[in-house]
């Protein structure tokens, strides 16, 4: 299975790439009841197939505060470890409950640089079954301008398949 989903073993086409990977994704974490196993496995999956991303993971949103964001599984660089709802490229995906895709980091005014290589990223929110939000994906690039629409829709799909639907 672990080389299946290497970058190598994918198509080149982002499309399908994606299309693939979703289909690898879920065969993974299929039946998998713990919420942080299935982030680790897509952190994992997705850094795999795509060694573009410079950064993958999971802020999650923390039961115990009131609109806070707090570091799940990821794979990168040191991320930062807490974010505010409405602070930062993936404060502002979870207050707004809608994907944020940002070309250019600088450009971005409330932009939390945890590592200054990173340069464009895309943070898609992750809801569970009964819709409520429960974490956002974070996928960051050094490369300006990396993430598309069909970004956005390949992640999109993934943690619907993931997380949208009652595991547990
Ligand atoms: N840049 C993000 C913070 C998280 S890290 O990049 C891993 C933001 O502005 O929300």
């Amino acid at each position: 299975m672990a080389e299946t989903f290497t970058a190598d073993a994918l198509p080149a086409d982002k499309a399908a790439r994606y299309a693939l990977l979703r289909q690898e994704i879920a065969a993974v974490t299929e039946g998998e009841p713990d919420e942080v196993a299935r982030m680790a496995s897509v952190a994992a999956m997705l850094a795999q197939a795509f060694p573009s991303f410079f950064w993958t993971g999971f802020y999650r949103v923390d039961p115990a505060k009131e609109a806070e964001l707090v570091v799940g599984p990821y794979q990168g660089t040191l991320g930062c470890l807490r974010i505010a709802f409405g602070r930062g490229v993936c404060g502002a995906a979870a207050a707004r409950r809608q994907t944020v895709n940002v070309e250019d980091v600088e450009a971005f005014a409330d932009h939390i640089a945890c590592d200054s290589r990173s340069r464009s990223e895309i943070v898609v929110p992750v809801l569970d079954g009964k819709g409520r939000l429960i974490a956002v994906l974070d996928v960051d690039s050094t490369h300006l301008g990396a993430f598309d629409a069909v970004d956005a829709e390949g992640l999109e799909a993934i943690v619907r398949d993931v997380f949208g639907s009652d595991q547990s």
